[in-house]
């Protein structure tokens, strides 16, 4: 096993009972709530629903994270490998699917040459997706009343790769004193205009139209991970009307939830959120992630100047905007997968292109937690999702169910966990013991093949993918 394998901390499975997790997180002063014991299934909050302003009702409180898979046509059309993977979302027992994944509203907004993308052509395709998801969720459960599914839309800004795999084609809002360097851009790389700026709010609004047709309840203007919606965030060195102040910085996001209802009255909204962000994190000393060097980091949303800290004030006003807005569900996430994904999916072993965890992924997980509960302090009538939650592994449900008990957060996410061990959500509501060899062991493997140019998926545990001839290439790229 090499150095980069080798984990700096236990196994979630070594903690084999309550006084074992109770005693580990004693001991490193972590301060995560769970419950000992798990509630029948009639009186879990797992399946408690959740009553929407628009009259929709979710039928349970669990849901799925968008996933994407890097499995599109290049023309943006799904393969049968998103339509799997779409069919784990469909039968998890999971009443919101926020998002299903991220689609790129034009060609030059997508993260890589093989995400999906809604326009006039591909739309047929989307009116399909969403009805094999109704199908078999029906086939499953015996309805789909109750089942809310929304369409992530998305560009990629910074870190656009739509023609391939090995090179960016960003779009920025402004230099980054770390990240232009990072990704191959000289300090004077030019920036989006206001003029290219409102013809992406356009495109927006006309995928969002598209997606209201197809029959998705909602869509989710996407603000996390360093995409687009959320370097907007950051932009406060921009000048001009879409940077600057929390004003500018937030007109982006206001101008299109005007356009979308206008467009497309009566379609609902979300917003996925980085809630915090902390400075980019690289390679340290033995290849443990280490911050930047920076005395006064600005860039950080909803973090403090040092970079490595929470810092919620400005995370609240944006809540507080999207309530004003008439947006009711907030899906809160962390950081950037490009440069600190310790804070977005705490996991033991990092992908090809990470780091060796800086701290005790439980931590990660714990902040989440935490901020999603301020949070939902904060905006008691905001429908709130939290996420971060696979690296729990098989405490995943004693976490879950004392975060819904204590009102923390309305619904519990799950990302990771959906690719190997779809059918947790359904177990987790039936009261039915968990299949422990379908449990993600946060392997990273999901991230390091699409980082590698192969698709994503759940090579160490999923059938289907450990056949694949890209798992040897993936075990190959890995010794
Ligand atoms: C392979 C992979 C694909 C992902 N795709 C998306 C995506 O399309 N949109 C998004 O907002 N987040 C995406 N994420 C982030 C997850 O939704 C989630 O926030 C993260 O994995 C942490 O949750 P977890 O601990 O349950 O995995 C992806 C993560 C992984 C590992």
């Amino acid at each position: 096993m090499s150095a980069k394998n080798k984990p700096r901390y236990p196994r979630m499975a070594q903690l084999k009972t309550t006084d074992d997790l109770r005693n580990y997180l004693q001991t490193n002063a972590i301060d995560l709530p769970f419950d000992d014991a798990l509630l029948p299934p009639d009186n879990s909050p797992f399946s408690r629903p959740i009553q929407l302003k628009s009259g929709k009702t979710i039928g349970n409180s669990l849901c799925i994270l968008p996933m994407e898979g890097w499995d599109g046509t290049l023309d943006g059309r799904p393969s049968d490998f998103t339509r799997n993977r779409w069919t784990k979302f469909a039968v998890s027992g999971a009443k919101l699917l926020f998002g299903c994944e991220a689609v790129a509203v034009c060609h030059g907004g997508k993260a890589n040459p093989n995400q999906l993308v809604l326009n006039t052509d591909t739309f047929s395709d989307f009116v399909a997706l969403r009805e094999q998801l109704l199908r078999q969720h029906a086939e499953q459960f015996g309805n789909t009343h109750d089942l809310v599914i929304g369409l992530q839309l998305t560009h990629s800004g910074r870190f656009c790769k739509p023609n391939s795999h090995k090179k960016f084609e960003s779009k920025i809002l402004y230099a980054h004193p770390y990240l232009n360097a990072r990704f191959g851009m000289a300090d004077d790389y030019p920036v989006l205009t206001d003029d290219e700026i409102d013809r992406i709010i356009g495109q927006y609004v006309d995928a969002a139209v598209l997606a209201q047709k197809a029959g998705f309840d909602f869509v989710d203007i996407k603000h996390c991970h360093g995409y687009l919606g959320h370097e907007f965030l950051s932009a406060v060195s921009r000048p001009g009307k879409y940077g600057g102040s929390f004003e500018n910085r937030t007109r982006y996001l206001r101008t299109i939830v005007a356009g979308i209802r206008q467009a497309a009255p009566g379609l609902e909204m979300g917003i996925r959120l980085s809630a915090f962000d902390f400075l980019p994190f690289k390679k340290g000393p033995d290849d443990v992630g280490i911050p930047e060097p920076a005395d006064q980091y600005p860039f950080a949303f909803g973090g403090q100047t040092s970079g490595q800290g929470v810092d919620l004030t400005e995370s609240k006003a944006l809540l507080a905007l999207i309530e004003s807005l008439g947006i009711q569900l907030v899906c809160i996430t962390g950081g950037s997968p490009y440069y600190n994904p310790h804070l977005m999916r705490p996991a033991l072993f990092p992908p090809s292109d990470g780091y060796l965890p800086p701290e005790d992924p439980l931590l990660g997980v714990k902040r989440q937690i935490d901020v999603t509960h301020e949070l939902k302090k904060a905006f008691p009538e905001l429908v709130i999702i939290g996420s971060g939650y696979s690296y729990l592994q098989e405490w995943l449900p004693n976490v879950a169910q004392s975060v819904l008990q204590a009102g923390m957060a309305d619904s519990i996410g799950f990302g990771r966990m959906v690719l190997s061990y779809p059918t947790m959500p359904a177990d987790m509501l039936a009261g039915r013991p968990l299949t422990r060899n379908q449990i993600c062991r946060t392997f990273s493997d999901c991230t390091t093949a699409p980082r590698n140019g192969l698709i994503s998926g759940c090579y160490p545990l999923d059938p289907a993918y450990k056949k694949l001839p890209q798992a040897e290439e993936l075990k190959e790229l890995k010794v």
